[in-house]
């Protein structure tokens, strides 16, 4: 069963209310969001490899490090996931990005999906799935489905907000996949709204509504 992990920085949480707050308007909620990926991704990627090496500072040579082994890709779900890119791949700029277009019926809340760009060294590749919301899980089980079919093997899933009735979808469908929160909520309502959340995060970043 893949682990659940709540990053409970400080810095995160105190972002995560202003994403919440009905009253942030569309330029502050994207700058938050944008904010928040970058401190996600500095947490999630701790556990990264490293390799020694030797750089010549003005002083002399010195033994450092840089980033070792499989190389990464960051693959947001459209619309919303589009809002966490920038906050990651400006810490991580080697990093590849495919995109998986998907949206939720809205009268049956199944996934559709509309869209797939995938870089094309797929099975080399170390992903981070992106979406602020996990509500009933299917946008991100299908879009993990979509990355397999397609070759890929070490997936992980970040989002901002999730229910828990949806990770317990996703962990069930794909036990070897991590996902990292910045907040577990408490519930989805019977519109499929996670409770409290932040309401419908590709409107409040795009403005449409
Ligand atoms: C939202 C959100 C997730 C999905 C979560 O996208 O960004 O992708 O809903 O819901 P689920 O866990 O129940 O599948 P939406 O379908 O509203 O599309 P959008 O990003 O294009 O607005
Ligand atoms: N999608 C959103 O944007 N918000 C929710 O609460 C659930 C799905």
């Amino acid at each position: 069963m893949g682990n659940v992990h709540v990053l409970d920085h400080p810095l995160i949480q105190h972002k995560l209310t202003f994403i919440r707050d009905v009253s942030t308007g569309t330029k502050e909620f994207r700058e938050l969001v944008d904010e928040v990926s970058t401190l996600m991704a500095f947490e999630i990627t701790r556990n990264l490899q490293l390799q020694e090496v030797t750089v010549e500072t003005p002083v002399g040579p010195a033994k450092s490090y840089t980033l070792a082994g499989k190389k990464l890709g960051v693959v947001p779900i459209l619309r919303a996931g589009l809002g966490m890119t920038d906050g990651i791949i400006k810490l991580i700029p080697a990093a590849k990005v495919g995109h998986v277009g998907l949206y939720r019926d809205p009268e049956t809340l199944q996934p559709v999906e509309y869209y797939v760009k995938l870089p094309s060294d797929v099975e080399e590749r170390e992903f981070i799935v992106i979406d602020p919301m996990l509500a009933t899980g299917g946008s991100a089980i299908e879009a993990l489905n979509s990355l397999k079919k397609r070759g890929a093997q070490n997936l992980k899933l970040m989002c901002l907000i999730a229910a828990p009735e949806g990770v317990a979808l996703v962990q069930e469908a794909h036990p070897d996949v991590d996902i990292y929160l910045a907040s577990m909520d408490e519930k989805l309502n019977d519109k499929g709204y996670i409770v409290p959340g932040l309401g419908d995060a590709g409107d409040r970043l795009f403005g449409t509504k």
